[in-house]
């Protein structure tokens, strides 16, 4: 029903349509047109209306449509397999699916809205209608399941890349896999592997970006922590973003798949917000404050302690503590 009241309002676009008349087209009365015309405002689309002339579309929001990203696509695989939703309880959820039926690698799955879209740690993710890239791309690597952790640090390596490109030239890696922007989290990157102890049948890397979102549109709890490309004034196309982001991922991918780990670790550091930062990471059943040191070549964050020694966390969330005055 929203398609047709869409349909309708696109085949006279910069004319008024009547709700009367439309409300006949599609068999509906004119407080179910009206109504469906409120969900389309609240997902960006501009219609104007009157009350003697009827509706009439201005502009649509940039929407993800595959058509869209297909022109922009440079790359060789990812993304060529490309699944849109409208909305979705969580796009890691929906790509698990596609890849226990066989779906190739650099299959997609891109949604304009998330229901119950999740993070790492059991954690929500915020994820409204057109205002982010909430996507899950499927990677089937020949490597051994120790080396998954690691397709992390890629992607945050390609998506920062992505970005300074994109004219947000602040944005740094925080480890393991956030990316921010001035202290505040643009980034998050949900990683999910499925196999055996021996061998990875596949890995479904889930990438949310905050685009459009303004600082009040944030609930409450991450107002103060999160942030977006409008918040930072950065205008971004988000269909030229995603295929931008497709090509770095593609590309840092088969540079890692070539030449292994070690070259795109040393590009972590140098995009990194946390080395030679003071750091407090929550690890799982202990705390440790001190100084980031360096990356090991596993991508396990060494962390010097006030009495000298020298932890390796494997898992954790990471605070930087801001510089001490001198
Ligand atoms: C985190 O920082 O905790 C990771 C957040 C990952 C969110 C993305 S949005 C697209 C994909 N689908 C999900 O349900 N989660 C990831």
């Amino acid at each position: 029903m929203r398609d047709e009241v869409l349909a309708f309002l696109r085949q006279n676009a910069g004319k008024f349509v009547s709700g009367q008349h439309m409300s006949e087209a599609c068999k509906v009365t004119r407080t179910a047109i009206w109504k469906h015309i409120q969900n389309l405002r609240k997902q960006g689309y501009k219609i104007e209306s009157f009350t003697k002339k009827g509706y009439r579309l201005l502009e649509e929001p940039d929407l993800l449509l595959p058509a869209a990203i297909n022109k922009r696509l440079e790359t060789k695989t990812f993304g060529r397999e490309y699944h849109y939703f409208d909305q979705l309880p969580s796009s890691n959820k929906e790509l698990r699916k596609l890849a226990d039926a066989g779906a190739a690698e650099g299959a997609v799955v891109v949604t304009e809205s998330q229901v119950s879209g999740h993070g790492r740690l059991n954690r929500g993710w915020y994820s409204p209608h057109a205002k982010g890239l909430w996507f899950s791309l499927l990677l089937r690597p020949s490597f051994v399941p120790q080396e998954a952790p690691k397709c992390t640090l890629m992607a945050a390596v390609a998506l920062t890349k992505a970005f300074h490109e994109l004219g947000l030239s602040e944005a740094g890696i925080k480890w393991p896999n956030d990316i921010l922007v001035h202290g505040r989290k643009l980034v998050g990157i949900l990683t999910e592997m499925n196999g055996s102890m021996e061998q990875i049948d596949y890995i479904i890397m889930g990438i949310g970006i905050n685009t459009g979102s303004t600082k009040d549109e944030f609930p409450e709890d991450i107002r103060e922590i999160a942030t977006s490309f409008a918040m930072e004034g950065v205008d971004v196309d988000r269909c030229q973003a995603l295929a931008l982001i497709l090509k770095h991922l593609e590309d840092q991918y088969q540079k890692v798949l070539k030449e292994g780990f070690a070259s795109t670790l040393e590009e972590w550091k140098k995009l990194s917000v946390t080395i030679n930062q003071d750091v407090e990471v929550r690890a799982p059943g202990n705390t440790y404050e001190g100084l980031a040191l360096d990356l090991d070549q596993d991508g396990n964050l060494l962390v010097k302690t006030k009495t000298g020694q020298i932890e390796r966390i494997v898992a954790g969330d990471v605070s930087i503590r801001p510089a001490k005055k001198k």
